[in-house]
């Protein structure tokens, strides 16, 4: 069998592939028209990928020899999973495998926002001292964090948020009521109630037209001045306008880890308009990309594979 990867991929579970008497192709640069070409060129029964695109002309190239692809992490947004199924070709993911590092990003995010900890470092880096100002942050325990999405993230945000002594408000209406409260949460049907009374929320649902726009225009004006929303989900899960008029207009503070047009590469010049907004901190989306979860994904992926490779058996199929 052969495996096309095409993303960064644990060079571990590369190496029990090739063990396994499995030909791997390892290209991070097949992305768009020159993954089309590799997988014409090539031809794998089965292609790994990460946030790559995986649309039409790729699953025609691959035609008709593709029979899986991976996505190494859980968001599959980026392939067209309809276009799969009508061409045989099974989807899979590698769910809550890095649910633990998101979960530390958000609150890398809360910690980061109450203390001003981006100010602090900046301002020491320009030879001022500002202890005065910053003794003014409030502190996170006590405070109320409105988790949207009780998922395998979700679940370990609110895990984490207890051992903070924060409040949890939780709102999922594909999860029963009773698993939230008994990790700790109140629960309610109102998206709003979390908007309106969270000093932080966090989102964790998937992208795709069902969760486009959750958080608009009505929702973000439901939130205090000074309260933070983050999204290390997808970027079409904000309306991104709405987001930067609030921040900039009523003093609602953003943290994100995804946002429109990110590039396809690892490194290289991006410019966004949230770049230009002091109240909205970005990371790079990096929620998934720790060691441990790249070896969890890896490993994961690793038995999705074997299992299709030796015993013909499609795990974590989403199509
Ligand atoms: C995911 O859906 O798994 C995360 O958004 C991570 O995406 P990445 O694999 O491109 O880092």
């Amino acid at each position: 069998m052969k495996v096309l990867i095409v993303d960064t991929f644990s060079a571990k579970a590369m190496d029990e592939l090739k063990a396994a008497g499995i030909e791997v192709i390892y290209d991070t640069k097949m992305k768009g028209d020159l993954l089309t070409e590799g997988l014409k060129a090539n031809k794998p029964e089965v292609l790994v990928v990460r946030s790559t695109k995986v649309q039409v002309p790729q699953l025609d190239a691959g035609a008709p020899e593709l029979k899986m692809v991976v996505r190494a992490g859980s968001g599959y947004d980026t392939i067209d999973t309809a276009a799969a199924k009508e061409r045989n070709v099974a989807v899979c993911n590698t769910p809550g495998m890095n649910a633990t590092a998101v979960a530390e990003l958000v609150f890398g995010f809360i910690l980061t926002s109450d203390r001003y900890l981006h100010e602090n470092i900046q301002l020491f880096r320009e030879g001022k001292w500002a202890k005065g100002k910053y003794a003014k942050c409030h502190g996170i325990k006590g405070s109320t964090l409105g988790l949207i999405g009780f998922g395998n993230i979700g679940k370990l945000v609110c895990d984490r948020a207890r051992a903070f002594e924060m409040n949890i408000i939780a709102y999922d209406p594909f999860i029963p009521a009773a698993t939230m409260e008994a990790a700790g949460a109140k629960v309610t049907t109102d998206i709003y109630e979390i908007a309106a009374n969270c000093d932080f929320i966090t989102i964790h649902v998937p992208g795709g037209e069902k969760t486009k726009g959750m958080v608009n225009d009505a929702f973000l004006s439901k939130m205090r001045p000074g309260s933070v929303i983050i999204n290390t989900s997808r970027a079409t899960i904000i309306d991104e306008p709405a987001l930067i008029k609030h921040v900039t207009e009523r003093g609602i503070r953003a943290c994100v880890d995804v946002m429109s047009n990110e590039p396809a590469e690892k490194e290289g010049e991006f410019k966004h308009p949230f770049g230009e907004v002091p109240g909205i901190l970005v990371s790079h989306h990096i929620g998934a990309s720790t060691v441990q979860a790249e070896s969890a994904i890896g490993e994961e992926a690793l038995r999705v594979v074997l299992s299709f490779a030796q015993k013909g058996e499609i795990l974590h199929r989403v199509n």
